[in-house]
Order: structure tokens, then sequence, then C-alpha cells
């Protein structure tokens, strides 16, 4: 006889209905993540190869993104149809130890090594599959339509990631819409399935009903209600609604982990609602007025509260904002401002040498400070981005005679060829890792 119990249709339904949307909601959201964070789109996959090119993505934007980019020069050259340059077991050895390789004296490896100034790639604990799936992702990525790269050369690593402001969650349109539609697709196909079962539930119900002899179990059944309190305790759904958080969860900390690092776009509240814009915006105060340190040593300073009342001991005394900046003097304690920029230990950076010897504006870096309310992470401090204005920055040696004689040399020896702070071994490895 018939045994189907019509609540377990309903909850099954909703259950499906509920998973679908919420596994393809991460799914976006996942893929907006890959794509802020380095301007790398993760879309245009397909078939069964998915997993693999996933992988291979993840895989990418954790060792390669440093130095390579799709269609651009970064440290290394662009990786654009790679995979049609080089056989398979070639790539293979030469990601894993590339260096090995030019030592063997293949042709190819030594022109190329030599080609980029003698720069080692470093090698790669990586299995054959791990390896492929990388090539594989770059192949994909190969084949979708190119995303022009826009932006400054300071910034092109991340030509999609931040141009207007924080929060840097602009998505590349293309995948954007595409997964929009497969997700209205997806839930139109999953609504017309709930409305045909419950049709057919209804239709099995009329026909018990047209029935005379009919047992104790059925009848229960046609003379049943809808019960929302027996879906929300039903076992499926609990389950269900438990896995699909589990998941979620885990995606969510995947995320982050990768995101570890790439600060691009990072803004912190800070204690006192200090403004940029104010100060050095609207009223003019020169940067190096509080930053008094940037010109002349490594570290750019964050100024004291002493600095503050120079002013407000004058100015705009009575404000809660202020109040706090005589609190911290009075308790003798400093403002606890949180660090926006942070380079990782393993590299050195100087800021007399940019600002004082190298002329290099502040705004260069950290963007437009002085239109800033709240200061933002603005450029993506990576490993690429120091390297490229190296590469394309002439280096500023007006007035100093100690260059007089080196550019000379250089002038001779290539014709024309700017005489840029990588001609000066700004590219060397042993210049920013000691
Ligand atoms: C520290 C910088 C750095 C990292 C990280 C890096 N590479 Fe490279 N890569 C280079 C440099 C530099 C070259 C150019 C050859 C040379 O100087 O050794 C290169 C060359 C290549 C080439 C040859 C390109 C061609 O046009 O023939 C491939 C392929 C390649 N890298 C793949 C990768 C992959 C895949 C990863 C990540 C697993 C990776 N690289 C990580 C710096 C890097
Ligand atoms: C009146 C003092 C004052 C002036 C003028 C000023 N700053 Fe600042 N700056 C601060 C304070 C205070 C902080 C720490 C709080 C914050 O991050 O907003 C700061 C933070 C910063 C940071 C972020 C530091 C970090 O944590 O990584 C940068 C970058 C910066 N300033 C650049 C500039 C530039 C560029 C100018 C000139 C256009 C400038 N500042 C002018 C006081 C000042
Ligand atoms: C060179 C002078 C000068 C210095 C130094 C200075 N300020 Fe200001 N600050 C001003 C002026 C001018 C205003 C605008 C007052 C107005 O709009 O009436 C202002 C406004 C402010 C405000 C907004 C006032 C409010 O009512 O909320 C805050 C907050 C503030 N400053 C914090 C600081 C802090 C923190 C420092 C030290 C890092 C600092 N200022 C250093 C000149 C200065
Ligand atoms: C060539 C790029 C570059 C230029 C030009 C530059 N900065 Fe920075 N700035 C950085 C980097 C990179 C960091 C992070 C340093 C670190 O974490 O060790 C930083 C950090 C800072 C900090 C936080 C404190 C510190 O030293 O870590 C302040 C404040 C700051 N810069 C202010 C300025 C001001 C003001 C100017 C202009 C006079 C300026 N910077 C010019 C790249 C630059
Ligand atoms: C102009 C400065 C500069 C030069 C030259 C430079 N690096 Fe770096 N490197 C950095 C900075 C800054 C970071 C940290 C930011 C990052 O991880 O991208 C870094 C990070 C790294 C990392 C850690 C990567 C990671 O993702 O954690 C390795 C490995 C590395 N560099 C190797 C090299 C090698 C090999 C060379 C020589 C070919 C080299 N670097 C030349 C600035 C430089
Ligand atoms: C906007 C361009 C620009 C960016 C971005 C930049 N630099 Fe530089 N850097 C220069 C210039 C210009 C010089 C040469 C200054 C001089 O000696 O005349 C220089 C010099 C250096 C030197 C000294 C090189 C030598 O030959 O002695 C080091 C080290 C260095 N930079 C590290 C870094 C690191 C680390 C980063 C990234 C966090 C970085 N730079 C980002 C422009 C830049």
């Amino acid at each position: 006889m018939i045994s189907c119990n019509s609540n377990k249709i309903y909850s099954f339904c909703l259950a499906l209905l509920f998973s679908f949307l919420t596994v393809f909601n991460t799914y976006a959201q996942g893929e907006q993540a890959s794509v802020s964070q380095d301007g790398v789109t993760a879309g245009g996959a397909s078939g069964g190869d998915d997993a693999q090119v996933q992988a291979g993505a993840a895989l990418f934007k954790n060792n390669c993104v440093s130095c390579h980019a799709l269609n651009e020069k970064v440290v290394g050259p662009a990786l654009r149809d790679v995979h049609k340059k080089h056989e398979m077991p070639w790539l293979i050895n030469w990601i894993r130890n590339s260096s090995k390789m030019v030592q063997s004296g293949d042709k190819y490896a030594v022109q190329i090594f030599n080609e980029y100034d003698k720069q080692q790639m470093p090698s790669f604990a990586l299995s054959d599959d791990e390896i492929t799936s990388i090539v594989k992702y770059i192949e994909v990525e190969s084949a979708a339509p190119a995303t022009a790269p826009t932006g400054t050369p300071a910034n092109n690593q991340a030509a999609t990631a931040v141009t207007d402001g924080p929060g840097g969650d602009s998505i590349s349109g293309d995948v954007g819409k595409y997964l929009n539609i497969v997700l209205i697709a997806l839930i139109v196909v999953l609504i017309v399935m709930v409305i045909t079962l419950l049709i057919i539930a209804n239709l099995m119900k009329e026909y018990l009903r047209g029935k005379k002899d009919l047992e104790g179990n059925d009848l229960e059944i046609v003379n049943q209600r809808f019960d929302f309190s027996k879906i929300y305790k039903s076992r499926a759904v609990q389950v269900i609604v438990g896995l699909i958080f589990a998941v979620v969860l885990l995606d969510t900390i995947i995320e982050e982990t990768y995101a570890v690092g790439l600060q691009q776009g990072y803004q912190p509240r800070q204690p006192i609602a200090f403004s940029h814009k104010l100060h050095a915006g609207e009223h003019q105060i020169d940067c190096n007025y509080c930053h008094t340190s940037v010109y002349k040593s490594k570290n750019a300073n964050i100024p004291s509260a002493n600095i503050c009342m120079n002013c407000h001991s004058q100015i705009q005394k009575e404000s809660p904002e202020i109040r706090k900046i005589y609190t911290a003097i009075e308790r003798n304690r400093p403002i606890e401002w949180v660090r926006v920029h942070n380079l990782p230990d393993l590299a050195y950076f100087n800021h007399s040498q940019h600002t004082k010897v190298g002329g290099i504006e502040c705004q260069t870096c950290h963007g437009p400070i002085e239109t800033m309310n709240v200061v933002y992470q603005y450029s993506p401090l990576t490993m690429g981005w120091c390297i490229n204005c190296h590469r394309e920055q002439p280096l500023n040696t007006e007035g100093n005679a100690y260059y007089d004689n080196l550019v000379k040399i250089h002038d001779q020896a290539n014709k024309g060829a700017a005489f840029t702070v990588s001609s000066n071994g700004g590219t060397e490895c042993s210049k920013c890792h000691y």
C-alpha cells in the first residue's frame, strides 16, 4: 500500500531548496573573494576538471602570484599560454627546481634565466598532480578572454582590486553575471520541482479519498494538515542545516587563511577619529610636521600626543574626541593607534631611501592620504609591487656626484635605456632580504 508521508516530502523539498541556495551563495562569495583579493579570476572553468582547476587556482595564488600574473610581467614572465610553450614534463621539472635545469644547460632555461637578470625562481616541493593542476588552471584562464589590465605600474598586480577606496570588492563583471544567471536558473528549476512534488502529493491524496476501504495509516495521511513544526523538528532538516553551517564555516576559515599577508584595502578603526582629510587636506598640514622621521630614517613615526597638543591646546578643546588626547597625556599612556601597513619581517624597507634619496611622493605608495578620513592600505605591498617600480622608476641621480660615473658607464653600455633602480641592483634579492 501507499506508505508515503507527505510531510516528509515537504521537508525534503524545503531542505533541498535551502541547501542548494546556501551552497551556491557560498560558491558565489568564494569566487568574489578570490577575484577581489588579487585580480586573478578563477571563473570560466567548465566540465569535470572543475575541482582540479580550483585546486590549481589556490596553489597558484599561494605560491606564484607574488611573482607571476597571466597577462603581464611581474617579477617573472607573464604566464598566459605557457602550457603551449612547453611540454608538461619540462614545466614540472622547471617549477620543481628551475636552477637545476639552468645548471643542466637546458637551452631555453638558460636563455630565460639570463633574460630575467639571472633572478632565480624558488624551488617548489609540489607533486606532479599539483603542478598539473596549476598548469590546468593557467590553461583555463588563458582560454578565457583577457580582462584588460588597467592601473598604473605601481599597482598593476592588483589591477582589479582597490582603485576607488577600501574594501576592494570590485568583481570582474563577467564572473558575477555568469554566476547570477546560473543561480537564478537553479532557483527556478527548484521552485518548479517543489510545485510538481506538491501537486503529485495532492493528487495522491485525492486518489486515496476516492477509495472507500481505507486502512488506518492511509486515512491519517488523507486527513493530515500541513504542519510547520514537524518540518522544523524533522531529523533530516536538522542534519542538513547543520552540515551546511559546517561547510560555510569551513569555507570562511579557508578564505581567511588564504588572505593572510594580502592586506590591500585594510582599514582598521582607530581609537581617535583623527582625519587626514581634515588635517593634511583641508588644513594643509605638512606630512612631515607629524611624521617627523619619514625623510630621516627607516621608519616613519606616528606622532605622539604632544604633537597633537601643539595645536589642540588652543583649538577644539572641548570635543569628546580631543578629550581622548588629554586623557592619554594625563594617564601618561600613548594613544593606541592601530597599525595599517605592515611588511613581513623577512623584507627590508627604508623610508628615507625612497622619500629623501629617491624623491618619491608619499602618495605614490600610500595613495590619496589627504582625502582619507580613515587611513587604508592603498598599495598591495607585495614583492611584485616593489620590484615593478624598481624596474621602471628611473633613479634620481640629479645632483648626486656618486651616480655621475655610474650613469656614464651605464649609458655607454645600454645606449639610451633608462638608468632605473634595477640597473643599480635594485632587484637583487639581497637588497630587500637579508
Ligand atoms: C620569487 C619569484 C617567483 C615565484 C614565487 C615563482 N616564479 Fe616562476 N619565474 C620567476 C622568474 C624570475 C622567472 C624567469 C626565469 C628566471 O629568471 O629564472 C620565472 C619563470 C617561470 C616560468 C617560465 C615562463 C616562460 O615564459 O617560459 C614558469 C612556467 C613559471 N615561472 C611558473 C611558476 C609557477 C607555476 C610558480 C608557482 C608555483 C612560480 N613560477 C613562482 C620567478 C618566480
Ligand atoms: C596632524 C598630524 C598628521 C599629519 C599632518 C599627517 N599624519 Fe599621517 N598619521 C597621523 C596619525 C595620528 C596616524 C595614526 C592614525 C591613523 O592611522 O589614522 C597617521 C597614520 C598615517 C599612515 C598609516 C600608518 C600605518 O599605521 O601604517 C600613513 C601612511 C600616513 N599617516 C601618511 C601620511 C601622509 C602621506 C601625510 C601627508 C599627506 C600625513 N600622514 C599627514 C598623523 C598625521
Ligand atoms: C598643526 C595643528 C594641528 C595638529 C598638530 C593636530 N591638529 Fe587636530 N585639528 C586641527 C585643526 C585646525 C582642526 C579643525 C578644527 C575645526 O574644524 O574647528 C583639527 C581637528 C581635529 C579633530 C576633529 C575635532 C572634533 O571635534 O572631533 C580631531 C579628532 C583631531 N583634530 C585630532 C588630532 C590628533 C589626534 C592630533 C595628533 C595626532 C592632531 N589632531 C594634531 C589642527 C591640528
Ligand atoms: C616607496 C613607497 C613608499 C613611500 C614613497 C612612502 N611610504 Fe610610507 N610605507 C611604505 C611601506 C612599504 C610601509 C610599511 C613598512 C613596514 O611595515 O615596515 C610604510 C609605512 C608607513 C607608515 C607606518 C609606520 C612605518 O614606518 O611602518 C607611515 C606613518 C608612513 N609610511 C608614512 C609615509 C609618509 C608620510 C610618506 C611620505 C613622506 C611615505 N610614507 C612614503 C611605503 C612607502
Ligand atoms: C624590491 C624588494 C625585493 C626584492 C628585490 C626581492 N624581494 Fe622577495 N619580497 C619582498 C617583499 C616586500 C616581500 C613580502 C611581501 C610578499 O610576500 O609579497 C617578499 C617576499 C618574498 C618571499 C616570501 C613570499 C611569500 O609569499 O611569503 C620569498 C620566498 C622571496 N621574497 C624571495 C625573493 C627572491 C628569491 C628574490 C630575488 C629574485 C627576491 N625575493 C627579491 C621584496 C623583495
Ligand atoms: C614607486 C616606486 C617604488 C616602490 C613601490 C618601491 N621602491 Fe624601493 N626604491 C625606489 C627608488 C626610486 C629607489 C632608489 C633610491 C635611490 O637610491 O636613489 C629604491 C631603492 C630601494 C632600495 C635600495 C636599493 C639599492 O640599490 O640600494 C631598497 C632595499 C628598496 N628600494 C626596497 C623596496 C621595498 C622592499 C619595496 C616594497 C615594499 C620598495 N622598495 C618599493 C622606488 C620604489
